[in-house]
C-alpha cells in the first residue's frame, strides 16, 4: 500500500515533480520515503519517516530529466532509510507497491549468483532478479517479461536501468498504476492525485502489462511484448478537491463534505413524485440471500445495510470480514449475491474474496468510491458512491455515502417486495432529500465539551442495540484510530456477561438510541452502567428524548425514518472522534500505523 511515482520528459524539474506527487500519495503509506533519478548516473537519496524528512534533503538544484519515487508502508522489514525504496542493484533501480511472495526462495538463488543484499525487503530481491535478466537478455523490457513469469504476488513497479537514461519503465500486477501524460512528458502514479497538479489525462494499465516510456512517446506491451492501444482518460476532479480547502485536516474537510456528497449520491437515483428509485439502484429482490464482504469501516456499513435489508426487504444478509471469508468455506446457492464494499477499490482481502466468488459463478455487485479500481473494474456490477478523493486515513464521507447507498439498495427492494405502505415512500422520500441539511446542522453542532469530558480517558465503551450496534462500532473504530483511546463496543444486552466487570467511576460509555422498538432495552442496559458509575454520553433521536437521569450528557438529533437515521447517528462520532484526536495533538489525517489503501493481506 505504498505510493510509487515516477517522471520523463523534457522538464528538469523532475525532482520537484517527484516529491509533489509523493506529497498526494503519502496517504498510502509514510514511514520512509525515497527518490531516484538520472544524471550522468542514477542517484539515490531516501529518508525514513515523513516525506518532509526527504524533502529536506532534496536539492532542487539538481536537474534532471528521469526520476522514480516512493512512499513506504513497511510490509517486509521496519521502517528504516535501509529498506526505504527506491532500491538498487546492479543497473537497476525499482520502486514497488506490492508484495513478491516468493522472495526468500528468489533471493537464495540470487544469492548463489553473487548478489547481496542490504535491505530486509522483498523489493530488492525483485531489483535483483531483474538486473539479472537483464544481464542475461541485455534488453530490458524482455528483462521485465521474463520477470513477470518468475514473481508470484502483487506489484506496481517503476523501472530505470544506469544504461538506458532515456527510458522509464513500469509494469503491473494486482496492484494500481496509472500513466499520465502532460504536455511535456510522462508521469506514472499508484493514485491520480499524484499527478493532477501538472495533468488530468492519463492511461490505465492493466495487470501483466509492461509500459516503456521515453520524453516523448509511450508504448505499453502485453506480456507477449505485443504492442497494446490505449484510450487516454481524462479524470475530471480539479486538485483543489484534492487539496483542504482550508480545513486544518482533510478529516475535517471531509467531514463538512458529507452534505454535498449525500446528494450527489441521493439525487441520481430519487424520481421526484414517484413512489420508486431510478434505474441506477438495482433491484435485488430476486435473490435468496446476500453475503456483504468487505474490512474495517466498510464492513460496518456492511452491518447497516443488514439491518435493514433483513427488516424490510426480508433478505437474509451475512456481513463477512474480507480477510475471513477469504479462506473459510462458504455457502451459495444460486439465488445468492455477494455485495463488496470498498473505498478504495484496491482493498487486497476484498479483491481476493471477489475473485473467489467469481470463480464460483456467484453474482456480484461492487459499491466503490475510486473509479476505475481493481474491484469496481472486476465486479459483475458496480456503482459508485460519489465521495471524491478522500485523502484521509480514518474514513467519513465514503462510509456515509456507502451506508446511503444500501439504504437506498434496501429500500428498493423493500418497494418492490411492497412491503412499505406508499405513505411512509412517499415520507422516506422526503426525508432523503432533506438529509443533506440535517447532516450539515448536526456536524455544525458544539461537540468540544464532551470531547473535553473524554480525551484523557483510557478506555471508552460505545453501545447500541440492531442498527444502532451498527453506529457504535463505527464510531468506536473512529475514534480509536485517531485518538488512540482504547475502545470497544458492545451490543448494549451483552455487557452484562462479562465486559461491565471494566466499567468503573467515571468511564465514559457513549450510548445510542433511535430505534424505538429497542428503545426501553437500551435504556435499560445504560441505567445498569450509570449504577456502576459510568459517565454516559447519550445519542437520541428526538421522538425517543425524555428528561431522565441515566445520561451525563445528551446528544438529540432528528428523528428519520429507518433508512435515513442511521446516515444521521454516525455524524456526531465522527465530529466528537475528531476533537477528541485534536485535544490529544495526535496526527488525525495520518494515524500511526495505518495507511489509506490497504493492498497487502
Ligand atoms: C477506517 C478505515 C478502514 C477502511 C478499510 C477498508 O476509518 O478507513 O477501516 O474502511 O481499510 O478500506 P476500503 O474501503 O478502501 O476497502
Amino acid at each position: 500500500m505504498c505510493g510509487i511515482v515516477g517522471y520523463i520528459g523534457k522538464n528538469d524539474n523532475t525532482l520537484e515533480f517527484l516529491i509533489n506527487g509523493l506529497k498526494s500519495l503519502e496517504y498510502r503509506g509514510y514511514d520512509s520515503a525515497g527518490i531516484a533519478y538520472m544524471t550522468d548516473k542514477i542517484n539515490i537519496l531516501k529518508k525514513q519517516g515523513k516525506l518532509e524528512n526527504l524533502d529536506k534533503c532534496v536539492n532542487y538544484k539538481q536537474k534532471s530529466n528521469l526520476g522514480i519515487g516512493h512512499t513506504r508502508w513497511a510490509t517486509h522489514g521496519a521502517p528504516s532509510e535501509n529498506n526505504a525504496h527506491p532500491h538498487m542493484q546492479g543497473k537497476i533501480a525499482l520502486v514497488h507497491n506490492g508484495i513478491i511472495e516468493n522472495y526468500e526462495k528468489l533471493k537464495q538463488k540470487l544469492i548463489k549468483d553473487g548478489y547481496k543484499f542490504y535491505s530486509e525487503t522483498d523489493t530488492e530481491i525483485a531489483t535483483a532478479l531483474i538486473d539479472k535478466m537483464y544481464n542475461q537478455e541485455k534488453d530490458i523490457l524482455k528483462a521485465l517479461s521474463k520477470c513477470q513469469d518468475i514473481f508470484e504476488g502483487s506489484y506496481a513497479m517503476g523501472i530505470i536501468c544506469t544504461d538506458d537514461p532515456n527510458h522509464l519503465y513500469c509494469l503491473k500486477k494486482d496492484s494500481p498504476l496509472i500513466i499520465a501524460k502532460s504536455t511535456d512528458g510522462y508521469f506514472i502514479a499508484s493514485d491520480v492525485p499524484a499527478i493532477l497538479k501538472y495533468t488530468n489525462k492519463y492511461y490505465l494499465i492493466e495487470n501483466n502489462e509492461i509500459g516503456k516510456i521515453s520524453k516523448d512517446n509511450l508504448t505499453i506491451y502485453n506480456h507477449d511484448l505485443k504492442e497494446v492501444k490505449k484510450e487516454l482518460q481524462t479524470f475530471d476532479l480539479d486538485l483543489e478537491n484534492a487539496m483542504k480547502n482550508g480545513y486544518d485536516h482533510f478529516m475535517l474537510k471531509e467531514i463538512n463534505e458529507q452534505p454535498f456528497v449525500i446528494e450527489d449520491t441521493i439525487a441520481p437515483c430519487i424520481k421526484d413524485g414517484k413512489q420508486s428509485l431510478r434505474k441506477e439502484i438495482p433491484d435485488l429482490s430476486k435473490y435468496e440471500q446476500i453475503h456483504i464482504v468487505a474490512c474495517g469501516s466498510a464492513y460496518h456499513t456492511g452491518l447497516v445495510g443488514k439491518a435493514l435489508i433483513e427488516e424490510f426487504g426480508e433478505i437474509p444478509v451475512s456481513v463477512e470480514i474480507a480477510s475471513e471469508y477469504r479462506y473459510k468455506k462458504v455457502f451459495y446457492n444460486a439465488k445468492t449475491l455477494v455485495i463488496f464494499i470498498s473505498q478504495s477499490g484496491e482493498t487486497a482481502d476484498t479483491l481476493a474474496c471477489l475473485r473467489k466468488v467469481k470463480e464460483q459463478g456467484i453474482d456480484s455487485l461492487a459499491i466503490i468510491n475510486v473509479v476505475g479500481s481493481s474491484i469496481a473494474r472486476e465486479a459483475d456490477k458496480t456503482l459508485y458512491i460519489k465521495a471524491g478523493c478522500e485523502i484521509a486515513v480514518a474514513t467519513t464521507k465514503a462510509y456515509l455515502a456507502q451506508s446511503t447507498l444500501l439504504s437506498l439498495i434496501a429500500l428498493n427492494i423493500a418497494i418492490n417486495k411492497k412491503k412499505l405502505d406508499n405513505v411512509l415512500v412517499s415520507k422516506i422520500f422526503d426525508e432523503m432529500k432533506k438529509l443533506p441539511s440535517l447532516i450539515k446542522d448536526l456536524i455544525n453542532q458544539d461537540y468540544k465539551k464532551i470531547a473535553k469530558k473524554i480525551y484523557k480517558k483510557e478506555h471508552i465503551f460505545f453501545i447500541g442495540r440492531g442498527i444502532d450496534e451498527a453506529i457504535a462500532k463505527e464510531g468506536a473504530l473512529k475514534l480509536k484510530e485517531i485518538s488512540y483511546i482504547h475502545c470497544e463496543s458492545y451490543a448494549a444486552g451483552e455487557l452484562k456477561h462479562g465486559s461491565i466487570s471494566l466499567i468503573e467511576k467515571d468511564t465514559p460509555v457513549i450510548a445510542i438510541v433511535t430505534d424505538e422498538k429497542l428503545a426501553s432495552k437500551t435504556i435499560s442496559n445504560i441505567k445498569e452502567v450509570k449504577a456502576r458509575g459510568a459517565k454516559v454520553i447519550l445519542i437520541i433521536s428526538e421522538n425517543l428524548n425524555t428528561e431522565s437521569d441515566y445520561y451525563d450528557e445528551k446528544i438529540v438529533i432528528p428523528s428519520v425514518n429507518p433508512f435515513t437515521q442511521p446516515l444521521l447517528s454516525i455524524i456526531p462520532l465522527q465530529v466528537i472522534a475528531y476533537e477528541v484526536a485534536l485535544l490529544r495533538g495526535c496526527d488525525i489525517d495520518k494515524p500511526r500505523n495505518l495507511a489509506k489503501s490497504v493492498t497487502v493481506e
